[in-house]
């Protein structure tokens, strides 16, 4: 079983270190010659055409492949200037959505066969819209009704906990939304080869975060023993918060909640004494003095920061946090497929520290097939 394990003690940390191998092969053969665009062939019925006339979007998933789609609407609007709209499938397919022919419909599904998202994808093709996937195996359900399906390249994924499948729709929605960009002129030439450029990078960058697995190990074996602990962020560093957070719960069963920095003096901060950990992603620029005056909020009443940070701030934010893990530099709305590595290595020593089953945690399963 170590064998199918790559020599790892668990499927989980296996495929925490199979990013930078998922990134290339999600990659892989989909970017032009000099980085001047991106080549999405499997496209057929969503052509260029029928992107021209899309005028908003819905992205609709379950678990951690809707926290992927809250960046996926950030990367959309940024790149597309288009409204985009994520919603939890469960809620989506019964709250009457607004789907009209001209809108997009994406399902993310790494497994394919969630009902709720398949579901939801049917509802939308009733209603005439294009539907679009995003998920991990050829052949699934999701991905035989869609009208057509961008396949994310990180193999199979064993641990319940998902970690590769998430960071690689994170690289399909970053060349979806670069390849869109070109149809509709969104961005310039320019803009789209710098931030193909950027995306490039991530492997190697990730490499860089997983060799730093020491500090993070020791800051999972401290957090293991709270009982309760938050993340914080803003914009994109909120969606990493959620999936943080998620991971987190999943495999070590410590209670955590993710929150919108701004939001936690309308009601958390309350929960904030002495001693809490709090773990702050602190990735945008534009949103850097509101993080800090947000992490001071925390520290005036005794909770301590573990920060993530890029590394222009991290002498800024250091002075707030208790601690701080340097992330390499990378474009502000690419960050979570960096900042959220340091997170899925805390969720997982946290898990190991505590002595729970890695890879099986209770009352869980990778695939919801039933409603
Ligand atoms: C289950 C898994 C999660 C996953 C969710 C959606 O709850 O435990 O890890 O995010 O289903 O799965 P899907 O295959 O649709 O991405």
């Amino acid at each position: 079983l170590t064998a199918e394990k790559g020599g790892y003690d668990h499927f989980m940390l296996k495929e925490i270190n199979e990013q930078p191998k998922a990134y290339r092969d999600t990659m892989r053969g989909r970017l032009r010659e000099g980085l001047s665009g991106v080549k999405l062939t499997e496209l057929k019925v969503i052509t260029p055409e029928v992107l021209r006339e899309i005028r908003n979007v819905h992205i609709v998933a379950c678990g951690t492949a809707y926290h992927a789609g809250l960046v996926g609407r950030s990367l959309i609007e940024h790149n597309v200037n288009i409204p985009v709209e994520t919603d939890v499938a469960s809620e989506y397919r019964y709250r009457k959505p607004i789907i009209k022919p001209d809108t997009l419909v994406i399902v993310v599904s790494q497994s394919g066969e969630t009902a709720d998202t398949l579901a939801a994808l049917r509802e939308a093709k009733r209603c005439g819209a294009s539907v679009l996937a995003i998920t991990n195996v050829v052949g699934s359900s999701v991905a035989r009704e869609a009208d057509d399906t961008i396949v994310t390249w990180a193999g199979p994924e064993i641990a319940v906990a998902s970690t590769k499948a998430y960071t690689s729709q994170l690289i399909a929605f970053m060349l979806f939304s670069l390849y869109w960009a070109e149809q509709v002129e969104s961005l310039s030439q320019e803009e789209i080869r710098h931030q193909l450029a950027a995306i490039e990078a991530l492997p190697e960058q990730v490499e860089l975060i997983l060799s730093q697995e020491d500090q993070l190990k020791r800051v999972a074996e401290d957090m293991a023993k709270h009982n309760s602990l938050f993340f914080i962020g803003r914009g994109v560093d909120y969606a990493v918060s959620l999936e943080g957070s998620l991971k987190l719960k999943e495999i070590s069963y410590i209670h955590s909640e993710a929150y919108p920095a701004g939001e936690l003096k309308h009601g958390t901060l309350a929960l904030i004494e002495e001693g809490v950990p709090v773990i702050a992603l602190v990735t945008q620029p534009a949103l850097i003095e509101k993080m800090i005056s947000n992490m001071q909020e925390v520290t005036a009443r005794g909770g301590r920061i573990f920060a993530i940070v890029d590394q222009a701030h991290k002498e800024q934010v250091a002075k707030t946090a208790d601690e701080v893990f340097v992330l390499p530099t990378t474009l502000a709305h690419l960050s979570p497929a960096l900042s959220v590595v340091p997170t899925q290595l805390i969720a997982y020593y946290a898990s190991l520290a505590l002595g729970h089953d890695v890879d099986k945690p209770r009352n869980l399963a990778k695939s919801v097939t039933v409603e």
